[in-house]
């Protein structure tokens, strides 16, 4: 299947990744909650899509504040998720069917509850006492620095055994492990090793631009200041490249991995750093600047709807500067955002939209990952009540925005707008009542009540489901190597309804998509440097329509094509 690169141990540039929400996929055992078996279950689903890789949120031993973002072992798994047996088994049966499995890797913090943490809390002086980061109050016990967590408060709390505070980037029960400690990294190599030698293929590396801090701890701006963010002095610090060329020394490099790192608050050029092949640290990273073209003056959680300039600009932007150096990851949608669909495209036209996303996503240059359902074409969850949200960023916005006396419409708007829960409720398999062949019982989070016309069931059914379009992506990747090495070029920058690029291969072979992101029918002018004397076949077309190519083409709602031309 993997021809198009000659050099093998970059597979990864030819992969498509799927991610699996563990809790949400599929439950075998009827206690509501999604668990391995029903990843193992659903496989002969996946391998029909075509997918090469899946990622797996935390599977690991957690307390569940953050879904599995606070591990108290790493060495365990979530009992709910199965055994290791279990996963020894999955890994198995994935592998014969040619789909790689990469885990995550939550290594910036771990849970309260880890030991590391309850020994370090104790004393100044325990084995672990330096495992985290701990500083004292200033004269009259004021907080070490003004950074603020990001799910709310200050990102510090203060523990009376140690007369200290500790610092977390994001719930206080997840304290933030102190990376300056030759010990840890030792520790953390050590358990990135026994699951690679255990089968896995790699890593989905959670908040990984965190792990080193500024050690002077230098106040945030005002802006960054409580309950806004605490990047300031904390991403992208002073010796992360350090530590991961070290990861990669003592850990990756033995191993044919594929890495992905998530890094909040990094721009392109930083990316080339952490993604330059020669440089030996990960193959690519999740950027988050396409996720903020939205954010209004609350940020996330506001009403604002993206423009397509801005989209284009900041798609252009990474594709450009990582063209020659580095690596692009390429995503629409994850656990932690809402649905592509709804974000996006239209709930008018869902499903001219949702393949027109993923036209425009898997034929930039790039690994595209796919987050589970999105190749239904699914939208955000309206949930009826408030209280139905389980999410711990959710539920802290929802109490802020109540105590800022925000009205309840607002907050249901936002909450449907941008809840993580949106991304989390369960993989709609049938449109069967009342839980879509998730389970047969109350399924820990609400079902999307859309699932008895968005499910897999109908998807496979039906030939012109966004299902069989995401299949003849992923076909087509792993086809066409102009999909994989070709150079990006954009055209008409300023057109606020459809997105032109082409892409270019080394020998000559062309792809042009045109994506129109408009509800209209709209007659578009095809730049006339690419009306010339190519000979323009239609590759892939989102619509039923025959188009033939043409200086002045007709498109439809959300429609979009992709010629190509070898000349
Ligand atoms: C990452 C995860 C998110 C989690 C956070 C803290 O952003 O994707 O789900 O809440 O890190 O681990
Ligand atoms: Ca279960």
């Amino acid at each position: 299947m993997m021809t198009t690169n000659e050099d093998s141990s970059k597979w990864w540039q030819q992969a498509v990744v799927y991610q699996v929400y563990p809790q949400s996929f599929q439950d075998s055992n009827h206690d509501g909650i999604g668990d391995l078996n029903g990843i193992i279950n659903k496989l002969p689903y996946l391998k029909k899509l075509g997918v090469d890789v899946l990622w797996l949120n935390p599977i690991y031993k957690s307390p569940q504040v953050d879904n599995g973002y606070d591990i108290s072992n790493y060495y365990e798994l979530n009992s709910d998720y199965g055994t290791l047996d279990d996963f020894k088994h999955l890994l198995d049966e994935a592998h014969q069917n040619e789909i790689k499995i990469i885990l995550d890797l939550v290594v910036n913090h771990t849970s309260d509850q880890h030991e590391w943490f309850k020994q370090s809390k104790k004393s100044h002086d325990n084995e672990f006492a330096n495992y985290y980061i701990w500083k004292d109050p200033g004269e009259n016990g004021e907080l070490p620095n003004n950074w603020g967590a990001t799910f709310g408060g200050p990102a510090w709390t203060y523990v009376p055994e140690r007369k200290q505070y500790y610092l977390h980037s994001f719930a206080p029960e997840q304290p933030e492990l102190n990376w300056e400690e030759p010990k840890l990294r030792a520790a953390i190599y050590k358990m990135m090793r026994y699951w690679l030698e255990f089968g896995v293929d790699g890593f989905r590396m959670d908040v990984i631009s965190l792990i080193s801090k500024r050690q002077d701890f230098p106040d945030a701006d005002d802006s960054y200041a409580y309950s806004k963010r605490y990047y300031a002095g904390a991403s992208n610090g002073p010796r992360v490249h350090e530590f991961l060329q070290e990861m990669n020394r003592e850990v990756l490099r033995n191993f044919n991995t594929l890495t992905v790192g998530e890094t909040p608050n990094t721009n392109s050029d930083q990316a080339i750093l952490y993604t330059d092949v020669d440089r030996h640290e990960l193959n690519m990273v999740f950027n988050f600047d396409h996720m903020h073209i939205d954010y209004g003056k609350r940020g996330k959680f506001d009403n604002k709807r993206f423009n397509l300039v801005d989209l284009k600009r900041v798609f252009t932007e990474w594709q450009d500067k990582l063209s020659d150096r580095g690596w692009n990851s390429l995503y629409w949608s994850n656990h932690d955002q809402p649905r592509a669909v709804t974000r996006f495209g239209s709930e008018k036209y869902r499903i001219e939209s949702a393949k027109t996303l993923g036209t425009v996503l898997h034929m930039l240059k790039g690994t595209p990952y796919i987050f589970q359902g999105e190749e239904l074409g699914m939208t955000d969850a309206k949930f009826d009540l408030l209280a139905d949200y389980q999410d711990i960023e959710t539920k802290n916005i929802i109490d802020l925005y109540q105590q800022e006396g925000l009205p309840e419409d607002y907050i249901k708007e936002v909450a449907y707008l941008r809840s993580r829960d949106n991304a989390r409720t369960p993989m709609p398999w049938t449109s069967e009542s009342p839980y879509a062949g998730f389970s047969d019982v109350r399924p820990w989070i609400k079902m999307n009540p859309n699932y008895p016309e968005i499910n897999v069931a109908d998807a496979l059914k039906n030939k012109t489901s966004v299902f069989y379009h995401y299949q003849k992506l992923i076909a087509l990747r792993h086809e066409l190597p102009v999909i994989v090495e070709g150079k990006y070029t954009l055209y008409d920058a300023d057109n606020e309804d459809v997105f032109t690029f082409t892409r270019t291969a080394n020998d000559g072979t062309m792809l042009l998509v045109i994506a129109s992101f408009s509800e209209s029918v709209l007659t578009y002018s095809v730049p006339e440097k690419l009306v010339g004397n190519q000979q323009w076949q239609v590759l892939l077309d989102s619509s039923a329509s025959e188009i033939d190519f043409n200086s002045q083409l007709t498109l439809q709602p959300y429609q979009s094509i992709v010629f190509m031309t070898t000349n």
